[in-house]
């Protein structure tokens, strides 16, 4: 069985959809809900279910990121992860850290990369037009939102759309990506996986 570990900033809401999908047979099991947050609202969700948690503030190593970076490293050891997901994390990781889980960490990021990496993905296709949108999961390189794509889910833009109504049809669509894309991966298939919504 592989050890996951999850990554959040905030609700957790593709955290919770994986954690309820490593239930039964599935070949993974949660071994760790981590943040930069202590308020973030998936720990207190994790906590809850007895999921172990830890949180290593990034604020007091003031941009130091390679020492934020050893100091998570020191923390999520002890639990074992063999896989990290990326689940609305919303710290950069350095090379120093990615080069480590090459092949072993993996993000979600609502957009259809390459298109729109970074912040305000849902602004950023209304203003651009575009008749499609929707989410990736990719493997997690020193890159920003870069790394091979390992999962799309698409929607069409409706008229009327605004950042917030796709924001929420895109998470939907999250939920069901990136637990189809986990149980693959673990399986050690990279196919990507395709979704319309
Ligand atoms: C999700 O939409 C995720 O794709 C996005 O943050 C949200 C987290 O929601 N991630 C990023 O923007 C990463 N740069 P959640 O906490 O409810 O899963």
């Amino acid at each position: 069985t592989k050890r996951v570990a999850i990554f959040l900033s905030g609700g957790g809401s593709n955290m919770r959809a994986l954690v309820e999908d490593m239930t039964g047979d599935h070949p993974a099991r949660p071994c760790l809900v981590f943040s930069n947050r202590a308020d973030a609202g998936g720990i207190a969700w994790a906590r809850d279910r007895g999921i172990p948690t830890e949180v290593v503030d990034h604020r007091p190593f003031k941009g130091d990121r390679p020492a934020f970076e050893a100091e998570i490293s020191a923390r999520i050891a002890p639990h074992g992860p063999d896989i990290i997901c990326l689940a609305g994390f919303m710290r950069q990781l350095t090379g120093g850290f990615t080069d480590l889980w090459t092949g072993r960490m993996i993000n979600i990021h609502p957009s259809l990369l390459p298109k729109y990496k970074g912040l305000h993905t849902h602004a950023r296709v209304l203003e651009a037009g575009d008749a499609l949108h929707g989410c990736t999961v990719h493997e997690v390189t020193a890159a920003l939102d870069d790394g091979p794509i390992l999962g799309q889910a698409t929607l069409k833009v409706a008229e009327g759309d605004t950042p917030d109504t796709l924001a929420a049809r895109v998470l939907k669509l999250e939920h069901r990506l990136y637990p189809a894309v986990l149980r693959r991966f673990v399986a050690g298939d990279r196919t990507p996986v395709l979704i319309e919504g």
